[in-house]
């Protein structure tokens, strides 16, 4: 037999996917030893009695695949969680699909409805699975950018961006890198031009619970006609600080289900049985557990802020999420990759320089992320090595 390699290639769908910054940020913070203050973990696990559960579960033999949309219990206490904190009741037999995560709930559900050509509108800067997983379902990715500093959208921009082959928008609202929390009437604008152009909203909402201030998350499937054409998208990762889970779900009308249930189920199948029986207990968790995981992270949020002022970043104070974006421009960089660089090997200090969030990344100017989903004495440490910054301004 012929011994060639030429079909020993990449599928054209995946040829365009790269290595991004963050392998590159997280091996340099790994040989400087730096705080990294750059991946999106907290550097501490959820409650104990949550993990007893999960550990239970295994010990008394929850250890076989589940059901294939997500064990009765969970999805019960996923719909309860629904009518606790939005007042929407949901049927949890045929209105929630468990998923591996809230980014096989995006994957999946992108290639349930997604098909070669049709138009998906994306905000820019975005978490990096949004644009692979349009890719691989042959979609055509169309940018709205998120303006700095308020990192918001421009109405014009985005009614321009619609149009007959939309077939679907993807929002995150708490915004993954910017801290932005949609507004009632950012999220009415999205609805009217939803329904005006007949167009799903893929609806990530990992942030729900970490709103600050007098800021409210508010679910767009609660806006008017827009039930029977949202799929909301979540998971336990961040609400319960164990993003290594994976455990996620999505919510959406009976008949938006059964595409998503149908790529599940040849893709994953099922997910982690033990993890479902302690996930339960952790949404039943009383309403304080949540109050004070906002304001634990509020006081961290503005710890980490007046750390950055006085390093002569210029910090825009997050309304939801761990992250806070901040202005690098008094460094004059040529490129953020350069400062996030630099800043690992002169300060000890690892941050995300946002390039691989967009799809044109000549948008992002000189603002770098930072997260503070860290412990106090890791974000004291970060302090005390930033003391030596400003002598390089
Ligand atoms: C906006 C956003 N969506 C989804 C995810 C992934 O969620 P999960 O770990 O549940 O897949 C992340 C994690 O960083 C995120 O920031």
């Amino acid at each position: 037999m012929k011994t060639s390699l030429s079909k020993l290639t990449a599928s054209q769908r995946t040829e365009s996917f790269g290595t991004s910054i963050f392998t590159e940020i997280s091996a340099l913070a790994h040989q400087y030893n730096a705080v990294n203050l750059g991946q999106g973990f907290p550097d501490f696990d959820g409650p104990i009695e949550i993990k007893r559960i999960a550990m239970e579960a295994i010990a008394s033999g929850r250890n076989q695949y589940a059901a294939m949309s997500g064990e009765n219990g969970f999805k019960k206490a996923i719909a309860r969680h629904s009518s606790r904190f939005y007042q929407h009741d949901i049927d949890p037999s045929s209105q929630i699909t468990v998923m591996s995560g809230a980014t096989e709930a995006l994957f999946s559900t992108i290639l349930a409805f997604i098909n070669p050509g049709d138009e998906v509108i994306v905000f820019e800067p975005c978490y990096d699975s949004y644009v692979p997983a349009i890719t691989i379902a042959g979609g055509i990715p169309v940018p709205v950018t998120l303006h700095e500093p308020l990192y918001r959208f421009n109405p014009v921009e985005l009614k321009a961006a619609f149009s007959e082959k939309t077939k679907a928008i993807l929002i995150n609202t708490p915004h993954n890198p910017s801290g932005t929390v949609l507004n009632r009437s950012e999220l009415g604008f999205i609805s009217d031009l939803c329904n005006e152009f007949d167009v799903l909203a893929i609806v990530d909402e990992v942030y729900e619970h970490l709103v600050f201030d007098n800021h409210i998350h508010v679910q767009l499937r609660s806006m008017p006609d827009m039930e029977n054409r949202t799929i909301t998208i979540s998971s336990i990762g961040k609400t319960f600080s164990f993003t290594g889970w994976k455990l996620g779900w999505a919510i959406s009308s009976e008949a938006l289900q059964k595409p998503i249930r149908n790529v599940h189920q040849f893709n994953v199948f099922s997910s982690i049985t033990p993890m479902q029986y302690a996930a339960a207990a952790a949404l039943d968790l009383p309403d304080e557990y949540y109050s004070q995981l906002k304001q634990d992270y509020r006081k961290k949020r503005d710890y980490l802020s007046s750390i950055l002022s006085h390093a002569g970043l210029y910090p825009i104070v997050s309304e939801g999420t761990y992250f806070m974006m901040a202005d690098t421009v008094d460094f004059s960089f040529a490129h953020t990759n350069d400062f996030a660089k630099w800043l690992i090997k002169t300060c000890g200090i690892a941050c995300i320089p946002p390039g691989s969030f967009y799809l044109r990344p000549e948008r992002a100017s000189t603002y770098v992320r930072f997260c503070f989903c860290k412990k106090y004495s890791t974000l004291e440490t970060a302090a005390e090595r930033f003391l030596t910054i400003k002598n390089y301004i």
